[in-house]
């Protein structure tokens, strides 16, 4: 509604609420490495066009006089209250894209009262980013570390921070064939920039011997690599997690239905479908493509999440009629960010809520819960 109503008052948007547009917008503001990073995937990017490509199977078909006077958006997941069935998907190294990084996102987050998914790899300490975010909800992502006592640390620096659900990402134990960072050099661009949540960390700083400095930063951000993900995992690991952590946890990166059964065996509370945004596997199926079997393997016995393509409001609606409980945006705040600081976020967040709200209504529906495959064709 404040959007119709400023436009009355002939107040403009800062910035385009087709969220769609912001990508663009972003490169003209961005340098071609940090423009490259967001937006690029894996591969030739097959994998990100079909992400976006899988929504325009779908169409919702809208239905009418279904009293739709009173509306609700909120959902609980895994324990969290949320206004709206949409989490800030967990994005590294942040000020890349603004001074303010995470910190800037965490107070958009707060300000929306959506809860922030915040990543590993963040170029701020999760401390920081705690604080920035106050009151708001926030969920933690771990990239689980080679070295275990670091993955230990991370786990209870994130309890003590606040931090109440935790999100394992197993789709990303080395970053994958990227072309458009590869061809920029990705990793010297990060030495202006850093990781700070790695750099901050006792066990990582003992590993490194002592605290990071210009001295130490490019043996920092080496050993930053070799530790970063562990290849070798498998599902017996999960019951390590499980033992350093109390609050629910939910894996990202699933894709096929019998992993998704394995997480729910292995004691986890939800999982997330997620290609990473088409980032990891090139030539990968569309992560929509992905979820009605995850839905249908495990619904019931785990959350079900899902990422990778949400833009519009439209987009929600389908992925929670074919069975998720709510979705994680990535690269539309980060252009929000890139375009506008802590307001860049807020932007795109309020026009995808507002999106939702009004698609859903005009589609008949006015709680996520109702919505189901019936409401929509396959074209
Ligand atoms: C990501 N993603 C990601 N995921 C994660 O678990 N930890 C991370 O640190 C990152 N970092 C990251 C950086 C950038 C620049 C992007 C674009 C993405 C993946 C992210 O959480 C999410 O899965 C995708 O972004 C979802 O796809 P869309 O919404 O970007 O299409």
């Amino acid at each position: 509604n404040s959007i119709y109503l400023r436009g009355l008052g002939d107040v403009l948007p800062a910035l385009p609420t087709d969220t769609t547009r912001l990508e663009g917008l972003a490169e003209g503001v961005l340098s071609a490495r940090a423009f490259g990073y967001v937006a690029g995937a894996a591969g030739s990017e097959a994998t990100a066009r079909a992400n976006r490509a899988a929504f325009d199977k779908w169409r919702i078909v809208p239905r009418m006089l279904r009293d739709v006077a009173d509306r609700d958006l909120s959902v609980d997941v895994l324990g969290t209250a949320m206004p709206s069935p949409i989490l800030l998907a967990p994005v590294g190294v942040q000020s890349i894209f603004h001074p303010d990084g995470e910190l800037a996102v965490a107070r958009a987050a707060a300000a929306t009262g959506l809860t922030m998914v915040l990543s590993t790899a963040a170029s701020y300490s999760m401390e920081d980013v705690a604080s920035a975010g106050g009151d708001g909800s926030r969920w933690y992502q771990l990239y689980w570390p080679k070295d275990r006592d670091l993955a230990v640390s991370f786990l209870e620096r994130a309890k003590a921070a606040g931090y109440t659900t935790l999100v394992v990402t197993l789709d990303t134990f080395t970053l994958a064939w990227r072309p458009r960072d590869l061809d920029r050099a990705y990793l010297p661009f990060l030495r202006g920039i850093g990781v700070a949540n790695y750099f901050s960390d006792p066990v990582f700083q003992r590993a490194v011997g002592g605290p990071v400095t210009a001295a130490n930063r490019d043996a920092a951000l080496l050993h930053w690599v070799a530790t970063f993900g562990d290849p070798s995992l498998t599902w017996d690991d999960l019951a390590f997690l499980r033992e350093h952590w109390d609050g629910p946890i939910a894996l990202k990166g699933i894709q096929h239905p019998d992993d998704a059964r394995r997480a729910v065996h292995a004691g986890m509370d939800g999982v997330i479908v997620s290609n990473h945004g088409g980032r990891q596997v090139d030539g990968a199926i569309a992560s929509l493509d992905a979820l009605p079997g995850v839905a249908e393997a495990v619904g019931g016995q785990a959350t079900v999440l899902f990422d990778s393509g949400i833009r519009t409001g439209a987009d929600v609606v389908k992925a929670l009629a074919l069975g998720a409980r709510a979705v994680l945006v990535g690269r539309p705040y980060v252009y929000g960010l890139a375009l506008g600081g802590e307001a860049g976020v807020q932007h795109v967040l309020r026009c995808v809520q507002a999106d939702l709200e009004l698609t859903m209504a005009l589609s008949g529906v006015s709680r996520p819960d109702q919505l189901s495959p019936e409401n929509l064709a396959i074209t």
